[in-house]
């Protein structure tokens, strides 16, 4: 009898079509976000599901789902995996690397440009019927070209958003854990500084760390205050990672000129504070939705649940010391 699992979330007919040779598939093609109580009765009788990001898989829930071997993120930030509650259960769990970094450094550069050329309040002020004549001075905003690109967060992404930086004539610095190689560095004409230097001389910051403890407000009000007060903050990472309350209030009161934003602490709910601000632009979380790399992304997952449930290797295993038994 093939082994059941489910899908969390609305995904493309041709990977249910995919998952559906391989296993006995229940899924939520409604899309209606589940509630905490409604994933575990889903997932008390099968073996594995394909989650995203609107669902916590942590020790509440596990304890309900006595079967379950392998839950496959549609994602690769997993920071709504608990994985020392699936090492605790049994439960490898995968997320999805490598297919979305240029669609979500394409999407960071969307935030930049349009932040810094002021594209949403410009679009508004033409579409309320407030353009009545052309003016030298009007929507002023920051040039991107020639001007320093400080990256936090050095790893896939912010790589492949430091090399699209190479046509604009910028500089670019970058603070990590620590360095990467210097043929990383050379290639994407980037220099390693600490948090601080970046702060202080970038005029776009763009965050692509993971969100972890570590993490949580990394920009915070101190952290905002260090930067210039033209720069532009950029964040495609993770809410959290910016605390949005220091952010709405930097941004009120000119410590730095403006942000791009397409996650949020509370997403889906928006801080009150950022609908009032012209200078932000906003976006909900879309920074990997093309069509081509959401595909690849749910497919990517697909393919992680296949290997899991079938060999027990699943390629991008999150929890390798996981007892797989
Ligand atoms: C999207 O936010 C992802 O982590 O893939």
């Amino acid at each position: 009898m093939n082994k059941k699992i489910f899908v969390s979330r609305e995904i493309f007919e041709e990977v249910l079509d995919f998952l559906a040779t391989h296993f006995e598939v229940h899924s939520n093609q409604a899309d209606a976000v589940l509630t905490a109580e409604e994933l575990a009765s889903a997932l008390s009788d099968k073996e594995g599901a394909m989650v995203a990001l609107t669902e916590r898989i942590d020790e509440a829930l596990l304890s309900r789902c006595a079967h379950l071997r392998a839950v496959c993120n549609i994602a690769v930030g997993y920071n709504n995996i608990d994985l020392a509650a699936c090492n605790a259960h049994g439960v490898m769990a995968t997320n999805t690397p490598g297919v979305l970094d240029d669609t979500t450094a394409d999407f960071a550069w969307t935030l930049i440009l349009a932040t810094a050329r002021r594209l949403t309040e410009a679009e508004r002020y033409l579409r309320d019927g407030k353009w009545k004549k052309w003016e030298l001075k009007q929507l002023l905003g920051l040039d991107v070209h020639h001007a320093t690109l400080g990256i936090m967060g050095m790893g896939r992404i912010g790589q492949a958003v430091a090399r699209r930086a190479l046509g604009f004539d910028m500089e670019v610095l970058y603070h990590d854990q620590s360095r990467v190689a210097p043929e990383i560095e050379s290639a994407c004409r980037a220099r390693f500084v600490s948090r601080e230097e970046l702060l202080g001389k970038s005029d776009i910051v763009s965050l692509h760390v993971p969100y972890s403890p570590q993490t949580h407000h990394l920009m915070g009000a101190q952290e905002i205050s260090l930067m210039k007060k033209s720069a532009i903050l950029i964040n495609t990472a993770r809410g959290g990672v910016v605390d949005d309350d220091a952010l709405v209030e930097a941004l009120r009161s000119g410590v730095i000129a403006g942000a791009g934003l397409d996650v949020f602490e509370r997403e889906p709910a928006l801080h009150p504070g950022f609908k009032e601000l012209a200078n932000v632009v906003l976006s909900p979380h879309i920074a990997s939705a093309s069509r081509n790399t959401r595909f690849k992304m749910a497919m990517k997952a697909a393919e992680n649940l296949v290997a899991a449930l079938t060999t027990g290797q699943p390629p991008d295993l999150l929890n390798p010391g996981v007892n797989r038994g």
